[in-house]
């Protein structure tokens, strides 16, 4: 790698996914090795499919149990897979909480809880993850995955809307103050199944999917190609949000 700021980033070789052990997460890991990059990813459980990833391409993925709110944990983990497969050159911000409750039943500890996950931490690491490709004088990329609600309302979302809106202004001042060196984008889903969205009931589901011009909703399937493409492809998008939700917040 260049430490060149000019021209076309190269394809990542290394990404590091936050909160790679289920859901949309656990698509991206494995969507990126399958892509030929080496993959580091962790959560508070490692997941028996994430076990038998780490166990099936022991030189290619490293796996951890770490809390994103634990900075000292976080910074030892970026190290660590860096030691066990190179410099790191990507970084997806993946990991969050969910909410489903009004502002006003919401505890001043929880409102805490998600913005300490949603956006303290990813901020933290990015800080970790930049600073790692600083020193090693290469270029990288860098994917917040944030969500729809970030620009339309939802009800029971304030909090979580909050730490989605601030990574997206986040990542439009950092990709300008990257000049170039490393591309900074958000993916914004728009509901799709998985253990944070349990919560929704069928009515709930049913109504977006109605309320979706394509007449389905989102599926990790839909995200990994969009998430792909700005950490293996020359697009120069830089500083943009990418929604992928079947048009439900136009
Ligand atoms: N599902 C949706 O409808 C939807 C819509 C728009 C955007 N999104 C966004 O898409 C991303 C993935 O969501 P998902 O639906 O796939 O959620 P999920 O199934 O709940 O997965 C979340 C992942 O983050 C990890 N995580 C949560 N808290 C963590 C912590 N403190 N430390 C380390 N890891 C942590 C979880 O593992 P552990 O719990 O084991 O730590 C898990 O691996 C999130 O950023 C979410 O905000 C989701």
């Amino acid at each position: 790698m260049t430490s060149d700021a000019s021209g076309p980033i190269p394809p990542a070789t290394c990404v590091l996914v936050s909160g790679g052990s289920r859901g949309l997460g656990l698509a991206i890991v494995t969507d990126a090795l399958a892509r030929g990059a080496k993959v580091a990813t962790f959560a508070r459980t490692v997941t028996p499919e994430l076990e038998k990833l780490a166990a099936e391409h022991p030189d290619d993925v490293h796996v951890g149990s770490v809390d994103v709110t634990d900075a000292g944990a976080v910074a030892t983990f970026v190290r660590e897979a860096a030691a066990h497969l190179g410099p790191i050159d990507a970084l997806v911000n993946n990991a969050a909480v969910g909410q489903d409750s009004l502002h006003i039943h919401t505890s001043p500890e929880r409102i805490a809880d998600i913005v300490t996950t949603n956006l303290t931490a990813p901020l933290l690491l990015t800080r970790a993850v930049l600073r790692h490709i600083m020193a090693k004088g290469s270029r990288g990329r860098v994917v917040m995955v944030t969500s729809v609600c970030a620009q339309r309302g939802y009800s029971g979302l304030v909090a979580y809307a909050a730490t989605k809106g601030g990574l997206e202004a986040a990542a439009r001042t950092l990709a300008r103050e990257m000049h170039g060196r490393v591309y900074v984008n958000c993916v914004a889903p728009g509901f799709f199944a998985s253990e944070m969205s349990s919560v929704l009931g069928t009515s709930e589901l049913d109504t977006i999917t109605r309320r979706t011009p394509s007449g389905r909703l989102v599926e990790p399937e839909n995200i990994v190609p969009v998430v792909r493409t700005l950490l293996f492809e020359d697009t120069n998008i830089n500083g943009q949000v990418l929604t992928v939700d079947g048009g439900s917040s136009i």
